[in-house]
């Protein structure tokens, strides 16, 4: 009864709230309002997905360049929200020479050469394939169109996984990273808190459902409920509550004041975006068995696609890159607990640092209202002492 309630009130809202809304303003768009020239290159991965990939022009320029790759349900536009307080547009603005990089399936990702977008078999990848053909492509495209031998990568969240992941299993890419600066950094996920645990804890249920329903891409643009989300969420006070306060908080940890009432509807024009069910299976597979490992299909079809009857874990000790790890000690989901986990596993941690801001929660690394204050001097000192030189 109350459910219908709402959704006869969302419905009516929907159609009031028609025809008002201007569609967000995408990567480039956002670069130029503030200024900056931003490229457009596409990026064709081994297995023929079509990514675009972003590049900030800016005046100087800084030999090795800097790649930004996002999290979880995102896309290059977490870097560049905050307008020119945004971390993309603050390195540009100091000579760095910055590349913003998607994921397969989202809203600059949802293209193949020949897989139909809407087919199952294009939504049939999770983190392992963001990893392993999406961010060595990315990273390839970046070093041949610079001449540079290696890349600073920085990654937010899910945005590292995907760095473990590839230079495990691809170890070359090792020689091809100076440094991972690792911002709310994602791997271990077994000191999870609830809410966020107990939807674990029923993901097992949860997938069977999508799988009964053959939802495959999750939070596209198209969905019902982003659009609805959307919509919600900008209704004056009991929007920013609900969306904010009560819900995104609930998951990646309170901070009121790094998110003002007024971010609302950037922020959900912005977030979440598009990506597969299995890519949060997977991550839910890492915290439900405790290993950060590949997908598992079940003993049948593991023994079929990888001779084994449980999926192998990735090899963390072949990360052998430099990587700087940022801590939020109010982050629920990169957690300082996880986080002890992966340090402990990774050979070469050259910075461990949790943030001193108390509140410091999942988003701040990204989209706070005053990263520039208690956290880009971090960033920037670990670029500017960590140079890296050619030969
Ligand atoms: C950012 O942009 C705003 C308006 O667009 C401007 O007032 C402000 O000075 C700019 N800040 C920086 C650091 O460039
Ligand atoms: C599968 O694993 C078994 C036992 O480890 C091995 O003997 C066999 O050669 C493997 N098969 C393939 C196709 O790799
Ligand atoms: C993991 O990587 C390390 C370092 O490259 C290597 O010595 C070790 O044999 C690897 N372990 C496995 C299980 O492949």
């Amino acid at each position: 009864m109350a459910t219908c309630t709402v959704f006869l009130f969302l419905i009516v809202f929907n159609l009031y709230a028609f025809g008002f809304e201007e569609k967000p303003l995408n990567f480039v768009q956002i670069g130029n309002k503030y200024g900056y020239k931003v490229e457009e290159i596409i990026v064709i991965t081994e297995d023929g997905y079509i990514l675009k990939l972003f590049h900030i022009i800016s005046v100087k320029s800084v030999k090795t360049p800097v790649l930004l790759m996002h999290g979880i349900t995102d896309s290059a536009d977490t870097w560049i929200i905050r307008g020119n307080n945004s971390l993309s547009l603050t390195l540009a603005a100091n000579g760095y020479d910055v590349w913003v990089g998607n994921c397969r399936g989202n809203k600059y990702g949802r293209k193949h050469i020949y897989l139909d977008p809407d087919s199952d078999d294009f939504w049939d990848f999770s983190f392992h394939e963001f990893g392993y053909y999406d961010l060595s492509a990315i990273i390839d495209t970046v070093l041949y169109l610079t001449g540079s031998k290696k890349i600073n990568l920085l990654g937010h969240s899910q945005g590292n996984a995907i760095c473990y992941v590839l230079t495990s299993t691809r170890p070359e890419y090792n020689n091809k990273i100076n440094i991972l600066i690792a911002l709310a950094p994602i791997c271990f996920l077994q000191n999870l808190q609830p809410p966020v645990s107990k939807i674990i804890e029923v993901s097992p249920k949860l997938d069977r459902i999508a799988k009964l329903l053959n939802l495959q891409e999750v939070f596209g643009d198209n969905s019902l409920i982003v659009n609805i989300l959307r919509k919600y969420c900008r209704i004056p006070f009991i929007g920013y509550k609900t969306c904010i306060l009560d819900l995104l908080f609930s998951l990646s940890g309170d901070d009121i004041d790094e998110f003002e009432p007024s971010f609302v509807s950037t922020f959900v024009d912005h977030f979440p975006v598009g990506t597969s069910e299995k890519d949060l299976v997977h991550f839910a597979q890492v915290s439900l068995r405790r290993k950060f490992a590949n997908y598992d299909y079940g003993i049948q079809r593991n023994i079929e696609i990888y001779n084994l009857t449980e999926p192998m874990e990735y090899n963390l000790s072949a990360v052998n890159i430099k990587v700087a790890l940022l801590v939020g000690a109010n982050d629920k989901l990169s957690t300082i607990e996880d986080v002890a986990l992966l340090r402990e596993r990774l050979p070469n941690v050259v910075k461990y640092l949790v943030i001193p801001r108390r509140k410091m929660n999942h988003f701040d690394f990204v989209s706070g209202l005053h990263m520039e204050d208690y956290l880009f001097p971090y960033i920037f000192d670990i670029l500017n002492t960590d140079t890296y030189t050619e030969n």
